[in-house]
């Protein structure tokens, strides 16, 4: 590999793990917003528009303690206005007063989040995914990359993997897993039937081991291997902007951000 192909892969490095940490923002902060996004009536104006992507970028700071990318960078700006559109497609159900549970998760503003990209024709697709044996929702279902990635993390621990010599569909791509750790409120439907909020001021008897969302209960452990998120460019999709970057003799580095959209 050729020094500017390494150059290229290091850039496609730095750009895939900031989508992903600006998305795993994200998915924190719908997380912890899970009663507003599911109480009746209120205020909800903290779930749209600019207020809901402050929320996202303090999210992002308090998470990974360091600032938000600039957003003069055109794909971030994309991915903002993407989930901004998320949220606003979901108007009506999060101010549905009759539901008291409105199924807006993570999973669920991944799964949305990544056909709005596919739709607007940004080659990244964002995915949660967990192994075979595992999974809720088999749209969710690891392939043969995804698999290797979270054997890896398990057995070495891994923070993250990037791999700059994949392919999705055949196509050659970057792609990158990020493994998520359980947390106590994941507990509340993955954990144990204990955990349930369903089950709160219940005889034991008459507890349930299904959850919110309508799924049986993992009777997962805080600390467990919770899945993870996946991130995949197709390289053709990167290249071709870095390329358009150079014969307009801007840093490579800085033009994928403006090229896109
Ligand atoms: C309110 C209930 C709820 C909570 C809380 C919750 N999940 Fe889930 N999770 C679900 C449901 C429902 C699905 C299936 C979503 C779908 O249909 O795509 C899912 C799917 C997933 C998936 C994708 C793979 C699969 O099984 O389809 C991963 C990974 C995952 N959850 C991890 C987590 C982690 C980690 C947390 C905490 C940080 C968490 N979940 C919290 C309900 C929940």
């Amino acid at each position: 590999m050729n020094n500017i192909e390494t150059a290229k892969d290091s850039d496609a490095k730095v750009f895939i793990d900031e989508v992903s940490n600006i998305y795993m923002a994200s998915t924190y902060y719908i997380f912890k917003q899970q009663s507003l996004i599911n109480q009746k009536g209120g205020d909800k104006s903290a779930l749209f528009g600019k207020p809901f992507i402050n929320n996202i970028k303090n999210a992002y700071e308090s998470k990974f303690d360091k600032k938000f990318p600039k957003e003069n960078r055109r794909l971030f700006t994309t991915l903002l206005k993407a989930m901004i559109d998320v949220m606003e497609d979901n108007r009506t159900l999060i101010y549905d007063d009759e539901l008291s549970f409105k199924g807006l998760i993570p999973a669920i503003f991944a799964f949305q989040l990544s056909e709005k990209l596919r739709r607007k024709g940004l080659g990244v697709k964002i995915k949660f995914t967990n192994f075979p044996s595992s999974i809720r929702n088999k749209l969710n279902l690891p392939d043969l990359w995804e698999v290797t990635a979270m054997e890896n993390f398990k057995r070495y621990n891994e923070k993250a993997y990037f791999d700059d010599e994949a392919t999705l569909n055949g196509i050659p791509a970057y792609r990158y897993f990020v493994p998520m750790k359980l947390e106590r409120f994941c507990l509340n439907c993955h954990g144990i039937p204990k955990q349930n909020p369903l089950n709160i001021g219940l005889q034991k008897s008459q507890w349930s081991n299904i959850d919110m969302t309508g799924f049986e209960m993992e009777n997962w452990q805080l600390g467990d291997f919770g899945g993870g998120l996946s991130v995949t460019i197709y390289k053709k999709d990167f290249l071709e902007l870095e390329q358009l970057c150079e014969l307009n003799y801007i840093s490579t580095f800085a033009c994928h951000f403006f090229a896109l959209e």
